[in-house]
């Protein structure tokens, strides 16, 4: 246990503040990720390969032409119930892991993430067709459902056995005979998926009860698969922000409390700007979903049809003002696994995993919806102040200076220039940098920034 000064906080593992890291080289982050994950130090030599070998490639999709690289990077500062992670993200958007990795040190000033995950439970549809009795039929499933549940279990008795499975069965009318649809009637199968994402396991429960369902209403079996609207398996991540960590040179905390607010209410209001502010969030969730081998198009689509549900799109986060400063909430449904899937073939994606050290699949969700918490307060605390352009363009300046040829701690010195300047060009950053180098040899300039 290490003891943190200033903040009281006791640590149980691995900090998540490593200051300074955007500086280094890659291969000092892995060195320092590695230590801090307690992971060997050749660990991150998986990802010269992009995470995927050829061959591992082949088996994976049809068609097989090549590998297709994205960044991956590492968000700092988080700490969720208490405990650190070090998050993996993959995403080609810049900005996005910088921007998580500052609002999670302002959620850390207040004293962290706190978060709640449902039991991992998912949907397995049937639809029912031709039902001629839709009011029979719901009464007929709800008498079997002792004989539904006991087949369903005999198809996954290994997740039976791990406490997991089917553990419900609700059915509901979705058409009346003399409707345009004829008498439809859907069934769902509630199944726990422990720590899988659970599609393969879902779908297979539903294609082996599909007959039994269809005997018992005297229907015809439609489709039988999962329900990307997993209402069963939700998480929710709150944050405190206090005024001080929300301060900066052009706004008061309060100020910049105020205008978080006011946007939250803009995407409460408006479901236009609601579209983009769960961009925003999915930005976070989706690069974590991404570096972990997870389902991030079923995270999205839930999270949309969720966001919905209610007649109206709605934000998926919202914030309030609190005595000391701002609170938060994400609220949304969230699969995904720690074992299965994509994860046996790609070695990057257990790199990241354990990297993250997420003991289950809802630690792992509770970690991917607070860097979708974080990112949403990172948009808003930006939009609602000078504006997002500025980071982008201190990110691009460090594109530009390291396009240049500038490596090392010169990256920052070009790009801070260029930036200051207003001329992010490639040319003026090569100017710099011949300049710095001459002055490099010419005698001692202090290259260290702090
Ligand atoms: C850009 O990827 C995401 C934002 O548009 C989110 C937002 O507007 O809240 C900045």
């Amino acid at each position: 246990m290490i003891f943190e000064e200033g903040t009281g906080i006791v640590r149980t593992r691995m900090s998540s503040r490593i200051p300074g890291f955007y500086r280094l080289g890659v291969g000092e982050r892995r060195r320092q990720v590695a230590a801090a994950a307690g992971l060997p130090a050749d660990a991150f030599d998986a990802l010269d390969s992009g995470g995927l070998d050829q061959a591992a490639a082949d088996g994976m999709i049809e068609n097989v032409v090549g590998r297709y690289a994205l960044p991956l990077g590492v968000a700092l500062n988080f700490r969720i119930d208490d405990v650190d992670y070090l998050v993996p993200m993959v995403i080609e958007e810049p900005s996005v892991v910088a921007a998580a990795s500052n609002a999670a040190k302002m959620v850390r000033a207040g004293g962290g993430f706190r978060a709640e995950v449902s039991r991992p439970i998912m949907i397995g549809q049937v639809q029912l067709c031709d039902v001629a009795d839709p009011d029979g039929a719901l009464a007929a499933i709800a008498a079997a459902e002792p004989l539904i549940l006991a087949r369903a279990r005999a198809v996954v008795p290994g997740m039976v056995a791990r406490g997991g499975g089917p553990t419900g069965v609700e059915a509901r009318v979705l058409s009346r005979p003399g409707q345009p649809d004829g008498g439809m009637v859907v069934v769902h199968l509630l199944i726990d998926c422990c720590d899988a994402m659970g599609a393969n396991i879902v779908n297979s429960v539903a294609e082996s009860v599909a007959a039994l369902l269809a005997q018992l209403t005297g229907a015809r079996v439609g489709l039988r698969i999962l329900s990307n609207l997993s209402v069963h398996r939700m998480v929710t991540v709150r944050a405190e922000v206090p005024h001080a960590a929300l301060a900066d040179d052009e706004q008061s905390g309060a100020a910049a409390a105020d205008a978080v607010v006011g946007a939250s209410r803009f995407a409460e209001l408006d479901p236009y700007r609601a579209a983009t502010h769960n961009k925003g969030i999915m930005n976070g969730v989706d690069a974590v979903l991404l570096a972990t081998g997870n389902d991030w198009r079923g995270a999205e689509a839930g999270a949309h049809a969720f966001a919905a549900q209610g007649g109206t799109y709605r934000p998926l986060a919202t914030w309030r003002r609190s005595p000391t400063g701002l609170t938060g909430e994400l609220r949304m449904p969230l699969a995904v696994g720690t074992v299965g899937g994509a994860l046996h073939l790609h070695a990057g994606a257990r790199l990241a995993l354990a990297m993250l050290a997420a003991s289950s699949a809802r630690d792992l969700a509770k970690v991917a919806a607070a860097a979708g918490l974080a990112s949403n307060l990172a948009a808003l605390r930006a939009l609602a102040g000078c504006g997002i352009q500025r980071g982008h363009m201190a990110l691009h300046a460090r594109l530009v200076a390291r396009a240049a040829g500038a490596t090392g701690e010169l990256v920052e010195r070009v790009a801070s220039e260029i930036a200051a300047l207003g001329d992010v060009k490639p040319a003026r950053a090569r100017e710099i940098l011949t300049r710095l180098r001459v002055e490099l040899d010419a005698g001692p300039v202090s290259l260290v920034i702090e």
